[in-house]
Formats: C-alpha cells, sequence, structure tokens
C-alpha cells in the first residue's frame, strides 16, 4: 500500500458518491453530511494510527479503511432515505458488499495501474467497513484486522461527535431530522439510557425515544474507546462538553457526566490500548 494507490482509491470513492447526487434540500445535505465525515474520519484514523506508533503501512491502512468505512451509507439512504439501520439495511454489510462488488481493493478496471492488495489487508480493510458499526468488536482473530478495526471505531466516534455536536448546536430550522433517527427534540429522557450511562455501560439505540436519548447513547461511547490516543483527541477537541452542555440540567445527568469526563481523563493519561 503507498499514497498513489490510496489516492487513486480516494478517486474512486469520489466518482462513486458523484452518482448519488441529489435534488438541493435536505437530501443533499444529508449526502454531504457524511461525505465530509467520511473526510474526517480518514483523517482521525490516520492520526490515531500515527499516534499509536504503528507503521506506515498500518498508517495507510487506517485511512483507506476511514475513506470506505461508510461507503454503505449512500446506497442506504438512496433507497432508504435514512440512516437508522434498524429500519433500513445494516450499512456495514452493504458497504462491504459494495467494495467487494466494485473491486475496488483488486484492482479496478478503470485504475489498471492500482496494485492487488495482499489477501489479509484486503481482508482486513473489509472487516473495518463490515462491523466498524457493530454494537461490539466481533470475534475476529486476524491481528491485523483487529488492530484496524479498532483504529477505525475510535475514528469514526470521534467525528460523530463532532458532527453530533455541530447538530445540537444548530437551530432546530436547518437541522435534518435524519440525523438523529427523526427522535423529537423534547426536554425528556430515557430513565433507563441515563442508568447505563451513569453505570459506564454503553446505551442501546433501541432504548432512545427523544432527541436527548441519541446524546446518552454517544458520549456512552466514550466507555467503549480503545486508544488513550483516542481519548486525548476527545478532549482537545472539547467534544463531550460541547454534547455534554446541550443536556436538561439535572443532578443525575451532571454526576454521569463528570463521572464521564474522569474517566476520559484516566484514559487519556494512560498509553496505547486500554482493552
Ligand atoms: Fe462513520
Amino acid at each position: 500500500m503507498d499514497d498513489k494507490a490510496l489516492e487513486q482509491i480516494r478517486q474512486w470513492f469520489m466518482e462513486y458518491l458523484a452518482s448519488f447526487e441529489m435534488e438541493a434540500g435536505e437530501d443533499r445535505g444529508n449526502i454531504e453530511l457524511k461525505r465530509i465525515h467520511t473526510i474526517h474520519v480518514e483523517d482521525n484514523a490516520g492520526l490515531i494510527a500515527l499516534k499509536e506508533g504503528m507503521g506506515d503501512n498500518d498508517v495507510l491502512l487506517a485511512r483507506l479503511s476511514g475513506l470506505l468505512h461508510d461507503v454503505g451509507r449512500f446506497p442506504q439512504y438512496e433507497r432508504y432515505r435514512t440512516f437508522n439501520d434498524g429500519t433500513s439495511v445494516n450499512h456495514g454489510e452493504l458497504g462491504e458488499q459494495v467494495v467487494r462488488e466494485a473491486g475496488v481493493l483488486e484492482g479496478l478496471p478503470a485504475l489498471p495501474d492500482l496494485p492487488d492488495l495482499p489477501d489479509q489487508e484486503r481482508e482486513a480493510v473489509l472487516a473495518c467497513v463490515r462491523y466498524h458499526n457493530a454494537y461490539s468488536m466481533p470475534d475476529i482473530e486476524d491481528a491485523m484486522a483487529l488492530r484496524l478495526l479498532r483504529v477505525v471505531r475510535d475514528a469514526d466516534k470521534l467525528d460523530i461527535w463532532r458532527v453530533m455536536a455541530e447538530y445540537f448546536e444548530s437551530p432546530p430550522e436547518v437541522r435534518s431530522p435524519a440525523v438523529v433517527n427523526h427522535l423529537e427534540d423534547r426536554p425528556t429522557y430515557s430513565r433507563k439510557m441515563l442508568h447505563d450511562l451513569a453505570l459506564s455501560r454503553q446505551c442501546r439505540l433501541g432504548d432512545a425515544g427523544v432527541m436527548n436519548d441519541i446524546k446518552f447513547m454517544i458520549l456512552s461511547w466514550a466507555y467503549t474507546v480503545n486508544f488513550s490516543s483516542t481519548c486525548r483527541l476527545m478532549l482537545e477537541r472539547g467534544l463531550v462538553e460541547r454534547i455534554a452542555i446541550t443536556l436538561p440540567r439535572h443532578a443525575g445527568i451532571e454526576d454521569a457526566i463528570s463521572s464521564l469526563i474522569s474517566h476520559i481523563r484516566g484514559q487519556a493519561e494512560g498509553s496505547g490500548t486500554n482493552l
């Protein structure tokens, strides 16, 4: 894997994306949101791999996995007009299918100079696409696939926190409902989800009933982060604070957030993987 191969695959991605050109308005905005998210996740993945001391090839493969991780979002949105996997399709599995069918990692006909990736690297990147959105780490044995998947899952969460912080900070009239799975912005929340967050557990999307519950869910991901570098980046970017400040004022919520921030600070002071 080298920079040139990554650039060629990036070119393929941009052309693939152009096939989902939408009319102006909400649909175009939703596709654009995922395009920008993809760029950030690629950068985050490269940064985390670098900060964790991974070799040049791993850094490039992490970037490639970040670039391709959400490729299934585009056909998902085109077909179902939603990003909710539960009511449409698993976008990780769909993304793997897209990459396999297009032969992106096996020398595209349109890219004759692109060398085939070695089998292990190709399967590791495909595992990242397939499993980046799984509730927990899958039971896979290949060390390279595990390493890259941990990086991509962290890189993805890091950017989702950015996307959501910007979303909650923006005026309601410019927010696209698809971003929060069409959940209403009401001043209530799920007691179960707050309870899970307070117990340092990962919240489940299925328990979410209003927009505030999405905040609990994404904040709870901080308990599943794989690398101390990711925690340092979260703190540097002030992401938890930006999301937490939009939650209702309630002592139980404030306690859960304080514990969460203490946890992130503790992990940020460590080194390497905290698994
Ligand atoms: Fe993503």
